[in-house]
């Protein structure tokens, strides 16, 4: 391979015999390699049948900071790679896919987060994971979906606090803690996209449907919604409620758990608003695939790196979160 090739590995798919089996070739080149996969519930369900833990970004950080494997797979989006990276220096990290970007955190430009800070000076800065290492080490605390309420219950009543990136996580964690965080006007396209109109209409066709939203969709959704959670929030209410029906407002790769979970239950991917797009899906997360998952394990490429005195300045935000999580008991 060329260097040209490598740079753009992600995209190709180099050499696979069109007769061997993936899922046994990956198994074998794991084991031989010490290799542990991580995957995020919104990964193609052939990607999680394969992963060695699949879970949200916070229990994928905390599976990432306790491994003891020599060579990190993550099969989900670069800032959670980079996570990974940024908790495990001395681990090879790897991704089948390195133009698997994130919206939200591309929604938040290093400089201009910089600015905001600086002009709105004496406020806690706290930021959601979905952000790139530089907006980390910008970061007091980082918080995922499933700790933000707890990290910002945590702070005194009087707290002046920066939330990043996500102004729809940031509204709805003010609405919860009665707090008046500044927000940065971030969010994630494929949750800012949810019809409610769309929703309610089917919620009145299926009126034993619970809608269930995470808190990246925007507040009128979350309005109407009956649980509000992470996605390992959703998956868990999913299974030990007792409704029979559930309209499901976030990416669709979460179904996948939840159908392998409740196979007696019926999911409803909540519509979006241009009913002739697949928008439900985070078209960054599936730039994973099981060739690339194949051929990143093989030639364990592309590798996450990251510059030292930037990761220890991002690390000491996320390890605050961890701490602050430990202490709650978030898992
Ligand atoms: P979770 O932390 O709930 O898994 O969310 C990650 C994400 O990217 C949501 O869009
Ligand atoms: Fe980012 Fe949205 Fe994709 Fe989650 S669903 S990884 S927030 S673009």
């Amino acid at each position: 391979m060329n260097k040209s090739d490598l740079e753009n590995f992600g995209f190709l798919k180099i050499d696979i015999p069109k007769d061997i089996n993936l899922v046994e070739e990956i198994q074998k080149l794991k084991k031989e390699k010490n290799a542990v996969i991580l995957g995020h519930y919104y990964i193609e369900g052939d990607l999680q049948d394969v992963s060695d833990y699949v879970g949200d970004s916070l229990q994928l950080s905390q599976q990432a900071a306790k491994t003891d494997a020599d060579i990190i797979v993550f099969l989900g989006v670069h800032f959670m790679a980079e996570t990974a990276k940024i908790l495990s220096p001395n681990k090879k990290v790897i991704i089948p896919d390195l133009k698997a970007s994130c919206s939200l955190a591309e929604s938040c430009p290093e400089n201009d987060f910089a600015k905001f800070i600086q002009d709105n000076p004496g406020h806690t800065v706290i930021s959601y994971v979905n952000t790139t290492a530089a907006i980390k080490a910008l970061t007091d605390i980082v918080v995922t979906s499933s700790n933000a309420k707890q990290i910002v219950d945590s702070l005194p009543k009087d707290e002046k606090i920066i939330f990043g990136p996500d102004k729809n996580l940031g509204n709805y964690i003010n609405s919860i803690t009665g707090r008046n965080m500044l927000l940065w006007d971030g969010a994630c396209h494929v949750h800012k996209q949810f019809d409610l109109e769309a929703i309610l209409k089917i919620k009145s066709e299926n009126p034993d449907a619970k809608i269930i939203a995470h808190p990246e969709c925007e507040s009128p959704v979350l309005v109407v919604s009956e649980h509000i959670g992470s996605t390992s929030s959703l998956l868990k209410f999913t299974q030990t409620d007792t409704s029979k029906k559930f309209i499901v407002a976030t990416e669709s790769g979460i179904l996948h758990q939840m159908i392998k979970a409740s196979p007696d239950k019926i999911f409803i991917p909540a519509p979006a608003l241009d009913s002739t797009c697949a928008c439900n899906d985070c078209n960054f997360m599936k730039l994973n695939t099981m060739e690339k998952l194949y051929n990143c394990l093989k030639y364990e490429l592309p590798e996450i790196t990251i510059n030292e005195q930037l990761r220890q300045k991002a690390e000491k935000s996320i390890i605050k979160m961890l701490e602050i999580s430990e202490k709650f008991g978030i898992k």
